[in-house]
């Protein structure tokens, strides 16, 4: 008997010690390793825009990693990537965070995904809020598909709610200046947004308002309706199209313009999205978001990223949510949203706080000759004055990095060698340009300070 009761105790410990090896080993070696402690946010999970169905926006935040001021004082940087539908992940680990996933040729010339440190990181000296917007995007979560806003302003107050929860998880995030900066269809979110912080900051006292600095949009889609006009021509004076497809092109823009005009919403999409095609198709390119690269942006290594459980898990992510680059159903929301302009809340902003615009060089999509084309028709006392200010070369190390063009609170940066997704080509540029036009800086410096240099 006793040699029986001594064979029961020790044989749990046996097991326990078993276990705690095999935990011990399955943390060194697997995901953990995959995603290393110094890799995880600072924060993340769920922020609700919605209590009673339970609907949220998921989050990943990076505090500054060598912050320059107390905590309190230093800007937090929101970034919010388009689609509609496509996940800030991608921003996250393939842009502007502070870990990127890469395939590196490990033994026996097998790929394996692993991820590396981003020099060109927007939170070296800010915060930097990653949200999956809209709900049921990326990780967040939409309680129904009919809780999915189909309309900026509905995308602008489920943000409202996520930015306020966040604010208040800290006391010191509480007075930081805000920025909101975003890629591609957040040229649609981020003014939205903005135009709604504005509006809601002039009902309510000082110590509620969100501390709205600035507005940064890369590579937008902001006045659709004139920039898919801007297709066949700047195609045809790349070379890359001769006169008979770009005048079969126009065809294809004036039928999307005809149905914009009559506000026949989604079948204007429709007739978007057909020139699109028909560009894809007449270029060959491997991708139109940037015409010099012969393979697409490697955003399918994000989704084998948030595809690993363990990953999904150190995030705060929900388990059961199926991580999707791009959501059709997101899309599909937001189709007869589209076509529609949210060019007047730019108009407002750039009254009231200042707005960045920056574009890649390379992007067919939504590029330079894109954002010129709906920023030279704005009315804004101060366009004309910005339209004749100096394009000034932007140099980096004696490399010219791209033009910047500023008046007051309005500037247009364009970045060299880069497509559509900026920080992802020139991550060390990109994060220079978000610094200097967060701090007024170097080319972004107001007159005054300039003309004492
Ligand atoms: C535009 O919308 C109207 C009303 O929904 C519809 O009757 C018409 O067929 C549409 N026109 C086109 C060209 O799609
Ligand atoms: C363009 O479309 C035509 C007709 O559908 C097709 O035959 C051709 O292969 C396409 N070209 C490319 C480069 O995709
Ligand atoms: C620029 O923004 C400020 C507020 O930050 C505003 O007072 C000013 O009038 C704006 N300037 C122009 C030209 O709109």
């Amino acid at each position: 008997m006793p040699n029986t009761q001594l064979g029961i105790k020790m044989r749990p410990s046996i097991i326990l010690c078993f276990l705690l090896f095999l935990c011990f080993f399955l943390w060194n070696a697997s995901p953990s390793s995959l995603l290393p402690k110094e890799a995880l946010p600072t924060k993340s999970g769920y922020l609700p825009v919605n209590p009673s169905t339970g609907s949220a926006i998921f989050y990943t935040f990076y505090e500054a990693q060598t912050p320059t001021s107390p905590l309190s004082q230093i800007p937090l940087l929101i970034w919010l990537q388009g689609g509609p539908g496509c996940s800030s992940m991608t921003g996250n680990f393939l842009e502007l965070g502070p870990w990127r996933v890469t395939l590196s040729q490990k033994e026996k010339d097998v790929e394996q995904l692993s991820l590396e440190p981003n020099p060109g990181s927007w939170n070296r000296i800010f915060g930097l809020l990653f949200l999956d917007n809209p709900i049921g995007t990326g990780f967040s979560i939409a309680a129904t598909v009919d809780e999915i806003p189909r309309d900026q302003i509905s995308v602008a107050k489920h943000l409202f709610a996520a930015i306020n929860g966040f604010i208040q998880l800290d006391s010191s995030f509480t007075n930081r200046p805000v920025y909101v900066t975003g890629e591609s269809y957040a040229g649609k979110y981020v003014p939205a947004i903005g135009y709604y912080i504005l509006k809601q900051n002039e009902h309510v006292q000082v110590s509620k308002r969100v501390n709205l600095k600035g507005v940064a949009i890369g590579n937008g889609l902001t006045d659709p309706v004139t920039q898919v006009a801007t297709h066949a021509a700047n195609a045809y004076f790349s070379g890359l199209i001769n006169e008979r497809q770009k005048y079969e092109l126009e065809k294809a823009q004036w039928e999307a313009i005809k149905l914009v005009k009559m506000g026949n919403w989604s079948e204007a999409t429709d007739a978007r999205t057909h020139v699109v095609r028909l560009l894809q198709n007449m270029t060959g390119l491997a991708t139109l978001y940037d015409y010099s690269k012969r393979v697409p942006y490697p955003t399918d290594l994000v989704t084998r990223l948030l595809s690993i459980e363990e990953v999904k898990k150190a995030l705060g992510a929900k388990e059961s949510i199926v991580f999707e680059d791009c959501s059709d159903v997101v899309g599909e929301a937001l189709l007869a949203d589209i076509m529609k302009s949210v060019k007047y809340m730019v108009e407002f902003l750039v009254k009231n706080t200042k707005v960045l615009l920056y574009q890649g060089h390379f992007d067919l999509r939504d590029g330079v000759v894109s954002t010129e084309a709906w920023v030279k028709t704005m009315k804004w006392e101060g366009i004309e004055n910005f339209l004749m200010a100096e394009r000034k070369v932007w140099k980096v190390k004696d490399d010219l990095a791209g033009y910047v063009q500023k008046w007051e609170n309005l500037s247009n940066v364009v970045v060299m060698g880069a497509g559509h997704l900026v920080p992802t080509d020139k991550p060390l540029n990109s994060q220079i340009m978000i610094e200097d036009w967060v701090l007024q800086k170097g080319l972004f410096a107001n007159k005054q300070k300039n003309s004492v240099i």
